[in-house]
């Protein structure tokens, strides 16, 4: 698996003390060329599922990274930089829907706007993913293949909304989307290497999709072990000529 990348490549996971991101950590660390894993998470202490994996596994270093708070993105940036020069896949996991503890919950109307949760849903699903960019992107200035793949979702595609609601999580992804697609087209003159992209992991079995998966049918409810497997064979496939596009768990092209 993934033998479009060179042996010994790289990774960082965000978001990887659970759901999708500690699955890409778990892959990662399989069949794969990936010698070193580095999985960011905003608390390791609490993260216990990602401390069993790393603790029996030399290859996999935990990172402490909060994405909302630039200057933590900055530290683990130069964390990651001491131990490697080079990264060759970097994948934005982390994300928000909701947050009981924060009050955070999608809008069913116009009503439920609120600006604090508006703010907390751009801060994690949007500026993230172009923090991580900005800060690591020096590891990414090198010769060998690497992909910049940040994990979107379908309802944040602009042209495919026919349901409405959800306003601070679509919105933030239509953000993250547009960050995305800017950030590839100056890597595509600055980062040659780099291929830059927006995935759809398709609806996963997660504390994420949790509270709505009552209408889901089930073949259509992933488990993170599909999910992850399939945007690996996605990841794989990437050619330089994909970098910019939104696409979802089959490869398959979403409208902005
Ligand atoms: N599950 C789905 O059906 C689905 C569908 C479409 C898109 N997605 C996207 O897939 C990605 C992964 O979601 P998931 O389903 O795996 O969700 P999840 O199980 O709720 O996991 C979310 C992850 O994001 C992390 N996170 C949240 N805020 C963070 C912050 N400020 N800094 C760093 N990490 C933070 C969480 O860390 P803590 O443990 O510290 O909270 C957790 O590791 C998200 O971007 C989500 O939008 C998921």
């Amino acid at each position: 698996m993934l033998s479009s990348f060179s042996d010994g490549s790289v990774a960082l996971v965000t978001g990887a003390s659970r759901g999708i991101g500690l699955e890409f950590v778990r892959q990662l660390l399989g069949e794969t060329p990936f010698t070193r894993v580095f999985a960011a998470c905003r608390q390791p202490a609490r993260a216990e599922a990602l401390s069993r994996l790393a603790a029996d596994e030399s290859r996999l270093r935990v990172v402490a990274l909060d994405v909302a708070d630039e200057e933590q993105v900055e530290a683990a940036a130069r964390q990651v930089a001491a131990e490697t020069g080079r990264l060759h896949l970097i994948v934005n996991a982390a994300g928000v829907l909701h947050d009981a503890v924060a009050g955070m919950a999608p809008e069913k109307r116009l009503a439920d706007v609120r600006a604090n949760t508006l703010a907390a849903s751009f801060a994690v699903n949007a500026f993230g993913p172009l923090l991580v960019a900005k800060h690591f992107e020096r590891l990414l200035a090198h010769r060998e293949r690497a992909v910049f793949a940040s994990i979107s979702a379908r309802v944040g595609s602009i042209g495919d909304n026919r349901l409405g609601g959800w306003y601070a999580y679509r919105g933030a992804k239509a953000a993250q989307n547009m960050f995305t697609k800017t950030l590839s087209v100056e890597w595509a003159r600055s980062r040659r290497n780099v291929v830059c992209v927006a995935l759809h992991p398709g609806t996963t079995d997660t504390d994420l999709s949790r509270p709505f998966q009552g209408n889901v049918p089930a073949e259509k409810l992933f488990p993170v072990e599909r999910t992850v497997r399939q945007l690996l064979e996605v990841v794989e496939r990437l050619t330089p000529a994909d970098t910019g596009r939104f696409l979802a768990w089959d490869g398959s092209e979403i409208p902005w």
